[in-house]
């Protein structure tokens, strides 16, 4: 069945979280009160830790099993979203089970500190992060519709187990960065590349007629060929499912800037605003919200001294929130991590120097950095919604 057992979770003290008497709501001047008070909100991800696509039990234990972290967010966040026991690969370690206790700690540890809980995300449509029995299993004599079946039941079961969820990343990732097209996996080889997108919006619609459906990517603002394309397939993507008449409300912009540690070109953010704008205002002239839901700075690329390099990542931050907030379509941020030493970017390529990276609000005694104040200021600019 799952990765994490009953007895681990115990040991974990999972179990007993939910009763933790944390703040029932963001503490005053809390970044989630500061988004509030122009309609907004604010949160993070956190991660119980958990399996990877591979299936193998590796991050056991995770954040989330640090009560002062769980504080901190509780005093800053009204939102919080699972970052990754909803995936497919956490949750689902074969085509019948469903491993939920890992995400039902985080969606009670919401409810118990009254905030609010994204999904993420339904469909991670990207052949790297599907469950690895996807590539094997049997599909039978009608393979087209056991694929269907299997994720029209995977997001009913799943969307009916947490109700709380207002905003679902439905789909994440289906646009591939380097030529704008959409990728194939196991399900979409026998369904077809928009069709098994289509669907789990569909599907997703009928389970849940009033929540949020959010298409996630991580197309960015920096004026590369590169992501021009990517910018580009996102544009075609919405435009179709307009055209189809498929139910999307809103895109998940992910938001991981900073470093451009890919493709043709590599450095330190190099954004072309204007592009950014375009792009943004076709999406919203499309009649789509917009949500942050994975902001973090990667600082990869900047000198070691950590007071400029701080203060490098705030600026970043507050250039790349006063575009983004001047759309009222924009209702929640959401940041991938909110202190540096649970960043999933510390798992990634390392520094040069092999530094710690400072890419979340909180450094690692989970003290306030001049990023946090940078949020701070981009809310109290920003426009009411
Ligand atoms: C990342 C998690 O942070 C890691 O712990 C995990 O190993 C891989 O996934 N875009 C997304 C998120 O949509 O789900 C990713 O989360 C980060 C990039």
């Amino acid at each position: 069945m799952t990765n994490i057992s009953r007895r681990g979770a115990l040991a974990l003290g999972l179990a007993g979280i939910a009763a933790a008497p944390e703040a029932l709501a963001a503490r005053p001047g809390s970044l989630n009160a500061l988004a509030a008070a122009k309609g907004m909100r604010f949160g993070t991800a956190v991660g119980v830790g958990s399996a990877g696509p591979e299936g193998a039990g590796r991050d056991i234990g995770g954040p989330f099993a640090d009560p002062t972290y769980r504080r901190l967010i509780a005093d800053e966040c009204g939102v919080i979203v699972p970052e990754n026991e909803l995936k497919w690969y956490a949750l689902r370690p074969d085509a019948k089970t469903y491993a939920f206790e890992r995400a039902d700690a985080l969606a009670a540890f919401a409810k118990a500190n009254g905030m609010g809980l994204r999904g993420h995300t339904l469909l991670w449509h990207h052949p790297r992060w599907m469950p690895k029995w996807t590539e094997t299993y049997d599909y039978g004599p009608n393979p087209a519709a056991e694929v269907r079946r299997l994720l029209t039941e995977h997001v009913r079961t799943v969307t009916a187990r947490y109700p709380q969820i207002h905003s679902w990343d439905v789909v994440n990732e289906t646009v591939d960065h380097t030529t704008g097209e959409l990728r194939e996996t196991a399900f979409s080889r026998h369904v077809g590349k928009q069709e098994i997108v289509d669907l789990a919006f569909v599907a997703a619609r009928e389970a849940m007629p009033r929540t949020e459906l959010v298409y996630n990517d991580y197309m960015s603002w920096e004026g590369t060929p590169e992501k021009e394309k990517h910018r580009a397939g996102v544009l075609r993507l919405l435009e179709g499912f307009r055209k189809r008449g498929v139910p999307v409300d809103t895109l998940g912009v992910q938001a991981h800037i900073g470093s451009v540690g890919t493709g043709e070109s590599t450095g330190f953010a190099r954004p072309d605003l204007a592009a950014w704008r375009r792009f943004l205002d076709e999406v919203t002239g499309m009649g789509y919200g917009l949500v942050i839901t994975e902001f973090d700075v990667n600082d990869k690329p900047l000198a070691a001294d950590i007071p400029s390099r701080d203060a490098e990542v705030a600026r970043l931050t507050r250039e790349y929130l006063d575009v983004i907030l001047s759309y009222r379509q924009l209702k929640e941020v959401l940041v991938w991590g909110l202190a540096d030493k649970y960043s999933w970017l510390q798992g990634t390529s390392p520094r040069p120097d092999n530094l710690p990276k400072r890419p979340t609000p909180f450094d690692d005694a989970f003290r306030p950095k001049p990023m946090r104040d940078a949020i701070a200021a981009a809310f109290k600019a920003a426009p009411a919604r």
